[in-house]
């Protein structure tokens, strides 16, 4: 094989991303074409992100976003949504050990407010264990909705200003950038939706400005590294332009 069959990671258009987000979507269609109860879907939606997060740390993805619970999912029927809280707890009392050997940091954005306490404790927790780990960051969307983030920014800057640390004229975009949930991560490059929906759903509306979008009919509880690979496949086709007239690498 020539060199330019196999181009080095960081050359062009043929750079791995290293920030994909995905909208794991589809585990209740999953299950409803199977006569499964949905929870099945999701049981099954958790063994694809284990799949998921091992295909991209090979394939040397270093950042991993999840649309794990939307600020929107709390108005599923009670049940549902005790499942997923319940899968959530599970995830992280059974592969934290794991994550963490593997040497994955582990992010949460989204409301912590008004969560469950033991809950919030397992998110600190992740945290703090995982937080000098560099190979992947797992960035875990919880109580997540990325008009909320947005709001919740500019009502930390509203206070900064009120207390006059910041001008009205101070405010720029590096500035709301800066009180995101998330600020030191680089925007996704590539966002990932699955089950044939083409919609972005509050997800990262500031973040996802020039990222490449694909979507894939799949069902995420059918998502595993060949999928992957071939949204990875998709996204190095297209040519990123950051609103310029000339083709950019997005790291
Ligand atoms: C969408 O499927 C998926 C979700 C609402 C949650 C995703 C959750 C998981 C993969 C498991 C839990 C996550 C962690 C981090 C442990 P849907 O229910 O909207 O499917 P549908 O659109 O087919 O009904």
């Amino acid at each position: 094989m020539s060199e330019a069959d196999n181009p080095p990671a960081a050359s062009g258009t043929f750079t791995v991303p290293r920030h994909v987000a995905i909208i794991m979507d589809g585990n209740g269609r999953w299950a409803a074409a199977r006569g499964l109860p949905r929870a099945e879907g999701h049981r099954r939606g958790v063994e694809a992100l284990r799949r998921t997060i091992r295909a991209a740390g090979e394939i040397g993805i270093k950042i991993v976003t999840i649309f794990s619970f939307s600020a929107e999912n709390w108005s599923r029927p009670a049940s549902e949504i005790g499942e997923l809280m319940g899968l959530l707890r599970r995830f992280i009392r059974n592969d934290l050990a794991e994550l963490h050997k593997s040497g994955v940091r582990v992010r949460i954005i989204g409301e912590r407010e008004g969560l469950d306490p033991d809950i919030a404790r397992l998110l600190v927790e992740a945290e703090e264990l995982t937080k000098d780990n560099d190979n992947l960051t797992l960035v875990v969307a919880f109580n997540y909705g990325a008009r909320q983030e947005i709001a919740r920014a500019a009502r930390r800057i509203a206070a900064e200003v009120a207390e006059g640390r910041m001008k009205p004229s101070d405010v720029a975009l590096e500035t709301v950038a800066r009180f995101l949930d998330a600020p030191d991560l680089p925007d996704p490059d590539l966002i990932i939706r699955t089950s044939g929906e083409q919609r972005l759903s509050n997800f990262l509306l500031w973040q996802s400005a020039y990222s490449e979008l694909v979507f894939l009919p799949t069902y995420w509880p059918d998502f595993d590294r060949a999928a992957l690979e071939g949204a990875i496949r998709e996204y190095q086709q297209r040519e990123r332009r950051f609103g310029g007239l000339v083709a950019k690498t997005g790291s």
